[in-house]
């Protein structure tokens, strides 16, 4: 990599896979037993909140049974050892990358760790269970729900990821099959804004022809090596 200072790294679901988190559109993905637009819409939450929490309520327990791997503490020793601007954006919603030790991290599609109020908007830290119709601790409105992006709603922090791709020289996807946008453009728009693309990941995605370069493999092993090759 030549000239690299600035770097985006976008993370999905096969980042946290090696971790036992189950991915959504591999074998036994996630969605299994639940049609996505049965848990993760808008009007799923509307029409059976009993449902959509308790999907949310199941994950974010499972978080408190599984570890960072070794490509989350790659990661994490980039950011602490990176001397450049540094990215790191990911679609998950569990806590590993934070766990892991990294900072310069923007969560896009919400966090199974947070609470969003559905009337006031504020966000609310959240490790337990949470039922529909918790009240908000901020506006007491009965409206408390999981902080997921939904499909159909807009992921968090565009702004601040579209300035930092615009910047990037380096532009780096692990774990993520390239079907969900905005995500799935980023490659595009880094590479239009002239840096260089690189993509780990288990098996071709549906954006590998957009990348420079694609490495395939389990993360917990491309990471370490890519983190090795650029810090030493
Ligand atoms: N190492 C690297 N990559 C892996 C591994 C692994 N150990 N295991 C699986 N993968 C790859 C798969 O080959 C696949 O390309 O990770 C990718 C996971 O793809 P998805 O399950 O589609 O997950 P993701 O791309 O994060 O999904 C994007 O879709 O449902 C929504 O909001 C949800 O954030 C999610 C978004």
């Amino acid at each position: 990599m030549t000239d690299v200072r600035n770097i985006v790294i976008l993370t999905g679901a096969g980042v946290s896979a090696e971790s036992g988190v189950a991915t959504f559109r591999g074998p036994g993905g996630l969605w299994e037993g639940h049609r996505v637009e049965d848990v993760c819409t808008p009007e799923a939450l509307a029409a059976d909140p009993v449902l959509v929490h308790r999907f949310y309520d199941e994950r974010r327990a499972k978080l408190t049974t599984v570890e960072p791997n070794a490509a989350h503490h790659a990661l994490a020793r980039l950011d602490r050892e990176w001397p450049g601007e540094l990215l790191l954006v990911t679609q998950n919603v569990d806590d590993l990358h934070e766990r892991a030790g990294s900072r310069r991290l923007l969560h896009m599609h919400g966090e199974l760790n947070s609470a969003l109020c559905g009337l006031c908007g504020v966000q609310t830290e959240w490790r337990d269970a949470l039922p529909p119709l918790t009240r908000c601790p901020s506006c007491d409105a009965p409206a408390l729900r999981p902080d997921i992006v939904f499909f159909g709603e807009m992921p968090y922090h565009m702004d601040v990821i579209e300035a930092a791709l615009e910047r990037a020289d380096l532009f780096v996807s692990i774990g993520t099959s390239g079907a969900v946008y905005p995500a799935a453009g980023f490659v595009r728009i880094a590479r239009a804004c002239g840096a260089q693309t690189l993509e780990l990941n288990l098996d071709r995605s549906d954006g590998s022809d957009w990348f420079d370069t694609t490495r395939l493999g389990p993360a917990g092993t491309l990471v370490p090596d890519w983190v090795e090759s650029l810090i030493g």
